[in-house]
């Protein structure tokens, strides 16, 4: 039998006690059985909370840390970084070798080369400007010994020289400036060039030749020269 043709299911007086089990089930079919917040039974069931589970925001920062190592990382992959060069390297670029650009940057005048070597060699104590310094490196600018004979200024730089000086009347102690003989007599010429026309110093060339003849002469010193051999010179010429 289909129980909605059971007669007992409309009677609203029995359906409870014969069809209890069911009551819930078959509810639509005895509405006046439904659940009912007034029923004796009835459970309220705590309402489930619908907040999904906290999840942190990612912080801003993390973004901007991400967008910036992006940046970088594309920007290298595709070769823009400056000074790199990717582009001229492609094939069939210009294929300039370092030799040509040696060449053409290696100066070959004597001032240029003498100012090259004046900064490698005597800069760290006389200057880059040639002032030297008070008491104890004297200055190549306006000095009675770069401005002197050449022979006297070839003779200083071979074989070196040893304080108290009086340059441009300062007083230098008593520091001893070794000899420069391991470079060759073009570039010492090309040295005394320099410091003796450089900073408006207005002195004249050295050719190697006038090296050669001193390091020649004083061939047997192997001690610097003093303030009194240095006066004998100044006044021999
Ligand atoms: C380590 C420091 C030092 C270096 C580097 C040096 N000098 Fe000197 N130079 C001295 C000292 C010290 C004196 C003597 C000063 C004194 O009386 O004590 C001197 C004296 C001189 C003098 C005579 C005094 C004058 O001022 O005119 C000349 C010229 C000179 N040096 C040139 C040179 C040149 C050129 C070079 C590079 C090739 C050079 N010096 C590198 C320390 C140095």
């Amino acid at each position: 039998m289909n129980p909605q043709d059971d007669p007992a299911l409309h009677d609203p007086t029995n359906v409870h006690d014969t069809y209890g089990h069911e009551v819930r089930p078959a509810a639509f079919l005895a509405p006046d059985l439904a659940v009912r917040s007034d029923a004796s039974d009835f459970v309220e069931m705590p309402d489930v909370s619908t907040v999904p589970p906290q999840h942190e925001p990612l912080p801003v920062w993390l973004y901007v840390v991400c967008g910036i190592a992006l940046f970088f990382a594309g920007s290298s992959y595709a070769g823009l970084e400056l000074g790199e060069g990717y582009y001229d390297q492609g094939m069939g670029g210009p294929a300039v070798s370092h030799e040509d650009v040696a060449q053409a940057a290696a100066p070959t005048d004597p001032m240029s080369l003498g100012k090259q070597l004046y900064q490698g060699n005597c800069a760290n104590c006389h200057q880059a400007s040639g002032a030297g310094q008070p008491g104890s490196y004297p200055p190549m600018v306006g000095s009675e010994y770069v401005l002197g004979n050449k022979e006297m200024l070839a003779a200083i730089l071979l074989d070196g020289v040893q304080g108290p000086l009086t340059v441009k009347g300062g007083q230098y102690g008593t520091n001893v400036m070794p000899a420069w003989a391991n470079l060759s007599d073009e570039k010492l010429a090309d040295i005394m060039t320099y410091i003796r026309k450089a900073w408006g110093n207005g002195g004249d060339e050295v050719k190697p030749a006038d090296v050669t003849a001193v390091r020649t002469k004083d061939a047997s010193r192997s001690s610097p020269w003093v303030s009194s051999d240095l006066d004998k010179m100044k006044s021999a010429k």
